[in-house]
């Protein structure tokens, strides 16, 4: 049997990039061989393995084919007489569709170095269109790589384009999916990840509620890039340039939906967008099954983010309504998530980009004053129940107004 190195682990080394994972390929073995090696079998039916030692994975040679709609519907055809130059062929992009040897020797039949060198994610064949999720993985590649200067191949675009019409989109399970926009929303330039998917078409499959906001204005005086969706494009790029984790990317991405609803002889105002935009908000984080906090920060954030643009002006009775509404007692950190992500929403706006943001401390000054109210002394004095509650609730508006006026000296 001969095993090279395949995909993202010789990509990278020729790339000059780190590399985290390797897989290999194993060329003229059969899965008793494998066994007999002492390699695990990944699952039933799939030719991949485990290696007894490093972990990582191993796979025969296999060339696939689709014999139905979805994930679900692939038959894999692995024996010893599938050749390299088989296997790889059937891989998503060029760069991607590469081998080397122990000795660093490449096998490159689809040219992956030369596209490399000019920068294109190309795609190897039209067994492209075997796996749908492969739309998303290009957006994420271009996503990632877009800082070295690479773009989609219009040939590729157009098959992406091809497969979004398709509606094999729709097939693709939530996970697959979410752990390419998960990845994706982490490189350092996630809005190329929106902005491809947006030009193939598939964003208008997958998430219509931010392809809505394309084309939508907003008060030039507010918002001088206008465009909302341009503005939800900022607004990630600067999630990202803050370093922020993928809860607040998350919420950025969908805080301004409820924009996309409102009535043409609206605009450019967007009254109530806010509390619109919820049910969508909903809609996209149930699509895909994105994570508790994901889910739960783009609410919050997508409801509150005018309240924290305007902290400074709110009633203390408001911010401590603010306050109770994220738990801050209890939950700080995920105050701490949705201040930052205001504090995106308002630098992505074209010219504003490093505007000060003072909002953020006074909302966190707020946060500390309410919390500073000690429960004890309200036990002390007898308070039970819901009582104790509207008590504590009582002496945190003090405090709040104690803060706000001494705040505005
Ligand atoms: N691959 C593919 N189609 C997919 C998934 C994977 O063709 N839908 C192939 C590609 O050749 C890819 C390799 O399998 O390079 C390994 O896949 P994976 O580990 O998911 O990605 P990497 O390319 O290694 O990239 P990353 O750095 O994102 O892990």
């Amino acid at each position: 049997m001969q095993i090279y190195k395949v995909g993202g682990a010789v990509r990278d080394r020729l790339l000059g990039q780190p590399v985290t994972d390797i897989d290999w390929v194993v060329v003229g073995a059969t899965t008793e061989e494998m066994l007999a090696k002492g390699f695990r079998p990944v699952g039933a039916d799939f030719p991949v393995f485990l290696h007894p030692k490093s972990g990582e994975e191993y796979a025969l040679a296999r060339t696939e084919r689709k014999n139905g709609r979805g994930y679900g519907g692939f038959i894999f055809h692995a024996s010893p007489d599938v050749t390299l130059e088989e296997d790889l062929i059937r891989r998503d992009l060029t760069i991607n569709a590469m081998a080397e040897d122990d000795q660093q020797n490449l096998t490159d039949p689809y040219h992956g170095q030369r596209d490399l060198e000019a920068r294109v994610l190309r795609h190897v064949s039209p067994a492209f269109a075997e796996d749908p999720l492969r739309v998303l993985r290009v957006a994420r590649f271009a996503a990632r790589y877009a800082e070295l200067g690479f773009t989609v191949a219009p040939e590729t675009l157009e098959l992406m384009r091809q497969l979004s019409e398709s509606g094999e989109l729709k097939a693709l399970t939530p996970e697959r999916s979410w752990k390419e926009i998960a990845r994706a929303l982490m490189e350092d330039q996630p809005q190329v990840f929106i902005a491809v998917l947006r030009e193939c078409g598939a964003l208008k499959v997958l998430m219509p509620e931010v392809d809505a906001l394309f084309g939508v204005p907003q008060p030039e005086a507010h918002h001088p890039e206008i465009d909302t969706g341009v503005h939800t494009l900022s607004v990630l790029e600067q999630a990202a340039l803050h370093k922020q984790p993928l809860t607040v990317r998350w919420a950025c991405l969908l805080h301004d939906l409820g924009k996309g609803l409102t009535p043409e002889e609206e605009w450019p105002r967007h009254i109530a967008h806010e509390h619109k935009g919820l049910k969508l908000i909903k809609a996209v984080n149930e699509r895909f099954k994105a994570p508790k906090d994901c889910q739960e920060l783009a609410l919050l954030v997508g409801k509150y983010h005018t309240h924290g643009h305007r902290a400074l002006e709110l009633k203390p009775s408001t911010l401590l309504e603010l306050l109770q509404s994220f738990d801050v007692y209890r939950r700080p950190q995920r105050f701490e998530e949705f201040i930052a992500a205001c504090e995106m929403d308002a630098r992505g706006r074209k010219g504003l980009e490093q505007r000060s943001y003072p909002q953020a401390d006074y909302l966190r000054g707020a946060a500390t004053a309410a919390r500073s109210v000690a429960v004890q002394p309200l036990l002390e004095k007898g308070f039970k129940g819901p009582e104790l509650g509207e008590a504590i609730k009582g002496e945190r508006l003090k405090a709040l107004k104690v803060y706000k006026s001494a705040s505005s000296v």
